[in-house]
Parts: structure tokens; sequence; C-alpha cells
């Protein structure tokens, strides 16, 4: 299976110009699943609520994802990618897998980071792997990574490569992310943004290094800090069914869920059995 990421600069609010080059530089891939950056197509820094409402769009009519269909189909592969997208008066950073046929799952971002808080609502769709040719495909978000729970779920939702559209501003996922595939014994691509956005309201630099990592933490390929990269590997998607550390350890069975008891209590509950 040939997977890989496509890493680059949106203009903000540019979409119709952001759309065209991602298609422009997709036009000679051969591979299964390419991932995109979070947010690729409108860009990142919201103003509020209201310019993001503006640029959003709904999944089932949007220009953009019928313009990724076409380009699937015309490819034969499909596209993880993020998307700003609407849906009746609610907003959210999501994560879509597109086809041939159109779009087959849609992810909306758990954890808000920062000022995302500001203008999308907090996902509400459950962490799910989806079949895609050979591999079982889970994606999660950018600040997602900070949340372990977030690929462990996938993987005990049988997910073999999780796929990870972001735009990272803090040095750390990159590396957490090999972790991620190693504790989880799956494969991971993490697409980046590279480059600087600049609003009246601020400016962010993202930190490009897209990678793509294997079930034993390794880092199969790796973009460049500041500029656009596009990066495609053959892997063996097989690898990541091998939990079995030792004929006697397996990375699933071995757990203790029920000493895990902690992981899923509200936020409310831990503090208030947590002595003052
Ligand atoms: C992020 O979640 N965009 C850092």
């Amino acid at each position: 299976m040939r997977v890989g990421f496509y890493q680059f600069n949106p203009e903000f609010g540019r979409v119709h110009q952001n759309v065209t080059r991602v298609i422009d530089a997709l036009q000679d891939v051969r591979a299964d699943i390419i991932v995109l950056p979070e947010l690729p197509f409108t860009g990142y820094l919201f103003r509020d609520r209201r310019e993001l409402a503006l640029l959003a769009e709904e999944i089932p009519c949007s220009e953009t994802i019928g313009a990724l269909a076409t380009l699937c189909r015309r490819k034969d592969f499909f596209i993880v990618t993020g998307f700003a997208e609407k849906a009746g008066d609610r907003l959210f950073n999501s994560a879509v897998l597109v086809g041939p046929g159109g779009v087959l799952h849609v992810y909306r971002k758990l954890h808000l980071f920062n000022t995302e808080k500001e203008c999308f609502d907090p996902g509400d769709t459950p962490l799910e792997a989806v079949t895609v040719r050979d591999a079982r495909v889970g994606m999660m978000v950018c600040y997602d990574w900070r949340f372990p729970e977030v690929a462990r779920v996938l993987t005990l939702k049988g997910a073999q490569l999780i796929c990870q559209p972001a735009n990272l501003v803090l040095p750390w996922c990159q590396q957490a992310m090999l972790t991620r595939s190693l504790e989880n014994n799956v494969f991971s691509v993490t697409a980046n943004r590279h480059g600087t956005e600049r609003r009246p309201h601020g400016e962010l630099t993202f930190t490009g290094q897209s990678q793509i990592a294997d079930p034993r933490g390794n880092r199969l390929c790796r973009a460049p800090k500041d500029t656009v990269a596009l990066c495609i590997e053959d892997i063996d998607i097989a690898q990541a069914d091998e939990k079995k550390m030792t004929p006697q350890n397996d990375l699933l069975t071995d757990r203790r869920p029920e000493f895990y008891g902690e992981l899923v209590k509200t936020r409310q509950e831990n503090r208030k059995e947590t002595p003052a």
C-alpha cells in the first residue's frame, strides 16, 4: 500500500486557489492514500466565528469536496483532508476521507486548540476506523495527538493506519506521534503546514516536518520545516497487525482496563474524588 502526504502553505481565504494547488500537486502521484493538512483550503487563523462561517462548507454540497472526489476518481486514490465543516449553524474542524465514490467518513476534531475554541464547536463524532482497500484507517486532527486515548481508541477500533491532518505550531507533536505509532503498533501519517499565516489580528508560523511513522516508531520519511513537500512511501500494512511483543505479550490483550477507570470518568468526577 502506498501512503503519503502533501505539505504546503495555504493562503488564508483563497479556497479555490488552495484547492487548485492541491489538485495540481497530486496530478502525477501514484498512491492509495494521501493526507493533507488541517484546514488546507480556508486557512487557519480566523478572526472570529462569523469569518469562519463565511468560509466553511456543508459537506454534501461542497464544491471543494466535489473537486477532490473528481480527482480521486481520476487518480484512483483516497484523500484524507482537514476541512472547515458547516452543519446547519454548527461549525467543525473536521477531517474528511474522500475516495473515488465520494465521502466515506467524517471525523470532527474532539480537542480544540487555543483560539479554535472561539470559532469551532467541539467534535461530536465517535472515533472510528474505516476500510480503505487493504487497510483500516483512523483519523485524528492535530492537537488530538496530546491525548493518547485518541490513538488508542482508534487502534482498539481496528485502525492500522492513523491519518492526522495538522496545523502544528508547537514543537512536540512529530516526536510524540512516533510514540503513538509505537505504543499502538500502527502506522501514522502526519500532514502539517509550513510557512507563516499573517492576518490583521495576528500571525502563526507552522512547523512543517510532516512525517510517516511505522509501527516500531521509526520515521519512514520527514519533510523539511519550511518548504512544500510531497512524500509517498510503500508500506506493508500487515505489520500493524503484529501486536505480539513476545510469545507471551500481546499489546492489546495484555491491557488491564479494569484498572483504567479514571480514564473514562468526567473531569468533574475526577475532581470530586481527588483529596484537597
Ligand atoms: C492545532 O491543533 N492546530 C495545534
